[in-house]
């Protein structure tokens, strides 16, 4: 290992997600474990520019794998979109003594510490930590499984009353630009269908799928609606079209919201922070720089931060069949 790397500091960024504690926790350990110290900066870019921050060691992330959320907050920083607001940043890191960065967070995280690492010479590693399941790079992001299970449940929950009522109900889950969480979530809960960005099925489809169900003798359905879908209408809007265009169904909307960012940590979402964040430590130590950590086909791999920004990480449209066909 080189010797270059005496301090590293680690961040959390964007919107959290559970098992991001879990990261912090492997970094702080990883850190002492390689006796080189540590220092965690709070609220993400914000914290660097403010200077905010903790010294680290590993007993400081001592009980903390499996709460939700993040130790270290998390914030969108707008400064850190100026070449002011970085500059302060690496003044900062500087006067801190932090060699190198560990960025836990979504693109946004990523393309952010990519400028900075261009502008001021300081090496980063990012983390892929989100619900959202959108990052390239990696199958899985830290957060995502324990969201799907979040979300599963909940939905599990409205089927009983879905099906006690004969009710129609349209639940919107979280997934800006990506239907990772709706689909597999969907087919996880037997939704009857799957709304999501990456596909415009039209509202045609949707009618007809509908009012196949009911002549097929279905009492209640679940229809599962990423946030970022692109039908045209909001879920609140849908129902109301819906109900208009099928009056014999009674239509009802859940929203689940930020509930699906909260929560003690899966396991799987431990074990995925715990392996990335140690492979981050031991990366920068190899000297390393402005690379990501993932989780592909079984192993944990690094990209450039370019490659994992300029590529979408793309659904499998597979599992639209798998949905029509369960569905039946
Ligand atoms: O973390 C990503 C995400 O969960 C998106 O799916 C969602 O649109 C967004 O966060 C909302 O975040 P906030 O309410 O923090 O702006």
């Amino acid at each position: 290992m080189s010797t270059t790397i005496k301090r590293i500091g680690v961040m959390t960024s964007g919107g959290d997600s559970p098992g991001m504690n879990a990261a912090i926790r492997a970094v702080a350990r990883a850190c002492a474990y390689y006796n080189i110290q540590c220092v965690g900066f709070y609220r993400g870019f914000q914290g660097m520019i403010e200077g905010d921050y903790v010294e680290m060691d590993a007993r400081s992330v001592r009980n903390i794998i499996s709460r939700g959320g993040t130790i270290l907050k998390s914030a969108r920083s707008k400064e850190f979109l100026t070449s002011e607001g970085r500059k302060k940043a690496a003044v900062n890191l500087k006067e801190a003594k932090v060699d190198a960065m560990i960025l836990i967070g979504g693109d946004g995280t990523f393309r952010g510490g990519q400028v900075f690492s261009q502008e001021h010479g300081i090496p980063v590693v990012g983390v892929p930590g989100t619900i959202d399941n959108d990052i390239s790079g990696t199958d899985y992001t830290i957060g995502y499984d324990t969201a799907l299970n979040t979300v599963v449940e909940a939905i599990d929950k409205i089927r009983d009353t879905a099906s006690s009522h004969n009710r129609l109900f349209f639940v919107e889950v979280m997934g800006r630009d990506a239907g990772f969480i709706a689909l597999n979530s969907g087919i996880g809960a037997g939704a009857e269908e799957i709304l999501i960005p990456e596909e415009d099925l039209g509202l045609e489809r949707l009618l007809h799928s509908l009012e196949r169900s009911r002549k097929s003798g279905k009492t209640s359905s679940i229809v599962v609606v990423s946030e970022g879908d692109k039908i045209g209408k909001n879920v609140f809007e849908l129902a109301e079209y819906v109900s208009k265009n099928l009056p014999d169904y009674d239509s009802k909307v859940t929203v689940l919201g930020h509930i699906q960012r909260g929560g003690s940590p899966s396991c799987f979402d431990r074990v995925l922070a715990s392996r990335l964040c140690v492979k981050a430590v031991e990366l920068l130590l190899e000297g390393k720089k402005n690379i990501m950590v993932g989780f592909v086909n079984n192993s944990i791999q690094d990209c450039t931060l370019e490659n994992a920004l300029k590529t979408k990480h793309n659904i499998n449209k597979d599992l639209l069949k798998t949905s029509d066909i369960l569905s039946t």
